[in-house]
This record gives C-alpha cells, structure tokens and sequence, in this order.
C-alpha cells in the first residue's frame, strides 16, 4: 500500500448468508473498486457479537464470508482481506473512541433503535456503542472512502464527527472519511416488504429475502412471488409502487442502468413477464459467484493462509495508527 492510490475501507457482519441486498448495495462495488484503489475489506464479526451468536456457526459463517469474498473476484493479493479479531488494534481503539462519543449521539442511530426494538431481551451496551468500534474499523485504515448501502449513511456521519473532534483536540490523527455510496442499489428492499430493506439476518419470511448462496431455482420462484399492486404498468414510483420499484431496481443495478432507463424496456409487458426477466438476470448474475464459493470454501487450508496473511497485512497499518492514538491520549508506551 505504499502507492498514492486512495484507500477504501469497508466491512460485512458474519451475521448471516449474504442477501441480494448486500451484494447490489456494497459487495459488487466493493470488487468494481479495487483496480483504481488500495482497498480493505473486513468480516466485521466482532460486530455480530451484538446479537447472540451461535459459536459454530460464527465461525464457519466467517471462514465462509472469506471464500465468497474471493468468489467474487475480490482479489485477496491486490486486496486486504481479514476477520476483525484477528486485529486487536480494532478494541483497543473502540475503547479510546468511546471516551470521544457522546451518549446522545449514539442514541439518535436508528439502527440501535431499530435493533434495540426487534432484540429486546439483549438491549447490551455492545449494540450502542456499536457506530464506535465501526468508526475506529474506518479510522485505523485512514480510509477516504467508505463504500456501504444507504442504511449506513448515519454510521459513517458519526465517525465523520468523532475523527474531527479527536483531531480539533490532538491534531491531523485521523483522516475524516467520506461515504460512497452509489446511485443505484444502495437500497434494496424485501420482496413482501418493499418498504422495509433486505435484510441478511431476518428469518421471519423465507420469501423477502434472497441469500445469494440460495438455490438458484429459489432465487427465481422467490421473485416470482414478490408483491407487486394491482395496477399492470411497469413504471419506476418508488412511493406508490414500491415492488414493482424494487424489482426494477435490482434489475437496473444488474445490467448497469438507471432503474428509469431500464423500466422501458418492460413497456407494455405484464408482471408475469416482467418478474422472469428479473429473475433471469439475478440467477445469471449469481451463478458464476456460486460456483466459485464452492470451489474455493472447499480449500479449507487456502482460506486459512487468506485469513492469516490478511490479518498479518491489516494489523501492520492498524497498529501504526494505533500507535499515534495512544501516544497523543497519554498511554505511557
Ligand atoms: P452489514 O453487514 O449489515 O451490511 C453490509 C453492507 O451491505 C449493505 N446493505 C445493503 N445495501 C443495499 N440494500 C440493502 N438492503 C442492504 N442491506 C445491507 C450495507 O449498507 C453495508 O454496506 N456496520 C456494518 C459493517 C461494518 C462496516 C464497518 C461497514 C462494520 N465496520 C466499517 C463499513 C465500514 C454492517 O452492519 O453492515
């Protein structure tokens, strides 16, 4: 990483098989970016700790993270790839950062009133301090650029704030990173839900999410289902025809085009007819991926190396910011 490119951070929790949602919204960006930047890509498992975890499946839904990172040309040499634990620079400066984050700040995120709502039983200080350790992911890297969906606009507003007040306090120790997060596919919705996003740890509706590791005929029975309204016009209104807006979405976000452009080319066409072309171009679009995930999570020893080398590359920059941090505050070493 010793070019001028300009470096991009991003990461993923291990909380579940990856939704359709996930790989428009960031992972297909995430591979897109790599030739134009030093990029760093994390398995944010610490994170998935905010919610009780099964231990084994944790782990394998990590290692597994790794391999469909891989599976989908996000190149592991060019890249940093890494687990989060596997670099302690991570909670060691969540902690410092914590001390620079005010509680009124953390208590307007919506995502912790969200999840604080739908995990009642475990409303733990992990879950709120959260936007802190995700600050400190972005902050230890001296990222530029931080690709995620819209759903983490308000995460990367708040680290914005907590880089700036540690500098205006200790000098130019962070750089203050800027959210990238692209025009089209930022925010895809539930196919029974189309108001509410796709989400890779909901379970309660088997149809409204697509995991990209389902079975491909799965994938195109459950767009085949996806709610629509009762008009019969293929038409982009995102308020008033919210599943028709999705699946258009999802569509255009595939073959590279404004969901407004490509609703054209369904003029004239029933819902029917519409939903198989969408279904055609996300099974195309996800079968290559699949395949390559097997191939490459068979190889338990190459995934390992990845992870081990990963970790090696991560924790040599991490520490070294680290190390100013804890200087500035007053760490004796
Ligand atoms: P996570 O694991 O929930 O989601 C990973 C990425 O997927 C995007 N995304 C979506 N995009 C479009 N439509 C959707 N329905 C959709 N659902 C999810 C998310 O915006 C995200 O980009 N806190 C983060 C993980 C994280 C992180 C970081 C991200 C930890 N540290 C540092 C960036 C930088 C999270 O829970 O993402």
């Amino acid at each position: 990483m010793e070019n001028e490119k300009k470096i991009i951070y991003s990461a993923m929790q291990p909380s579940g098989v990856p939704s359709l949602g996930n790989y428009l919204g960031a992972l297909r960006n995430w591979k897109n970016l790599q030739n134009e930047y030093n990029c760093v890509y994390g398995i944010a498992n610490m994170h998935a700790l905010t919610v009780r975890q099964d231990p084994a499946a944790l782990r394998k839904r990590t290692r597994d993270l790794v391999a469909l990172f891989m599976a989908l040309g996000i190149d592991h040499e060019k890249n940093i790839l890494y687990v989060q634990s596997d670099v302690s620079a991570h909670a060691e400066l969540a902690w410092i950062l914590n001390c620079f984050t005010y509680m009124g700040e953390l208590s307007r995120m919506t995502q912790f009133k969200d999840k604080s709502a739908k995990h009642a039983d475990n409303i733990n200080a992990g879950l709120f301090t959260y936007p802190v350790l995700m600050a400190g992911d972005i902050l230890l890297y001296r990222a530029d650029l931080v690709p995620v969906g819209e759903d983490q606009r308000q995460h990367l507003e708040i680290s914005r704030d907590i880089a700036e007040r540690f500098n205006n306090i200790y000098g130019d120790v962070f750089k203050v990173p800027d959210a990238y997060i692209a025009k089209v596919g930022a925010r895809i919705t539930g196919l029974q839900e189309p108001t509410k996003k796709m989400s890779k740890s909901e379970s309660d509706n088997d149809n409204n999410v697509i995991f990209i590791l389902d079975d491909l005929n799965l994938i195109a029975n459950k767009i085949k289902r996806a709610v629509t309204d009762s008009e019969a016009e293929v038409r982009y209104d995102s308020i008033n025809k919210p599943g028709v807006s999705n699946l258009l979405n999802i569509y255009s976000t595939i073959i590279g085009k404004t969901p407004e452009d490509s609703a054209v080319e369904f003029e004239g066409m029933g819902y029917g007819d519409f939903k198989k072309r969408v279904a055609e171009a996300v099974v195309e679009e996800i079968r290559p991926i699949q395949e390559k995930f097997k191939q490459i999570s068979a190889d338990k020893a190459f995934v390992d190396k990845v992870m081990k080398d990963g970790a090696e590359k991560a924790a040599y920059i991490a520490n070294k910011t680290l190390r100013k941090v804890k200087k500035k505050v007053g760490y004796p070493n």
